[in-house]
């Protein structure tokens, strides 16, 4: 059985994860999505409440399983006996952040290994922080997350005032 996982801190999921989930899906068996914490940054949404809409956003996607973790990545993969990790990569940019974390991990877990997937070219420029931003100005997010999410990051945003 061909495993991966996919980790990020989607905070919160977009179109573009959910274009890299699909099809990592379609090239294994079974994807684990790991809902993680980043430590360098301060989220919005809950680690609760990225995994819950992660969870409902890939509902229709058979082979997933969503998890939230708090901890090291190579440990994860240690503790699932998963060794391939996905990423995306969207511009030149990401590569370099993704190169020293592809080989940290592999420091860490002699067995991780990464597989990088080139974003599809509308989701090329998409990211969680200006999906985030738009959401706060109350500006319109419909093409950039699904409808699951709109509705909680217009709420959250209500709720904390923003
Ligand atoms: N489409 C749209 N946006 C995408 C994308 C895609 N295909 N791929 C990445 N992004 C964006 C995200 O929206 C996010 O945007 P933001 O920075 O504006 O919020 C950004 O790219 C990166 O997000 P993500 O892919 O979720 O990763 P991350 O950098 O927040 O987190 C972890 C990376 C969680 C994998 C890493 O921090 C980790 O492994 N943490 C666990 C602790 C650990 O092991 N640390 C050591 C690592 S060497």
């Amino acid at each position: 059985m061909r495993r991966a996982i996919y980790p990020g801190s989607f905070d919160p999921i977009t179109n573009g994860h959910i274009d890299i989930i699909q099809r990592a899906a379609s090239l294994f068996d079974e994807l684990t999505i790991a809902v993680v914490q980043n430590k360098s940054k301060s989220p919005l949404l809950t680690l609760e409440e990225r995994t819950s809409l992660v969870t409902a956003a890939t509902e229709k996607i058979p082979n997933i399983r969503v998890i939230g973790y708090e901890g090291l990545l190579a440990d994860l993969a240690q503790e699932q006996e998963i060794y391939t990790i996905i990423r995306g990569l969207r511009v030149l940019t990401d590569f370099d952040f993704e190169f020293q974390m592809a080989l940290t991990n592999r420091r860490l877990c002699q067995k991780v290994d990464t597989v990088f997937l080139m974003t599809s070219e509308e989701n090329s420029y998409l990211s969680s922080s200006a999906v985030r931003e738009i959401a706060s100005y109350n500006g319109d997010i419909s093409s950039f997350v699904p409808t699951v999410v709109q509705k909680a990051l217009a709420q959250k945003i209500k709720k904390i005032g923003g």
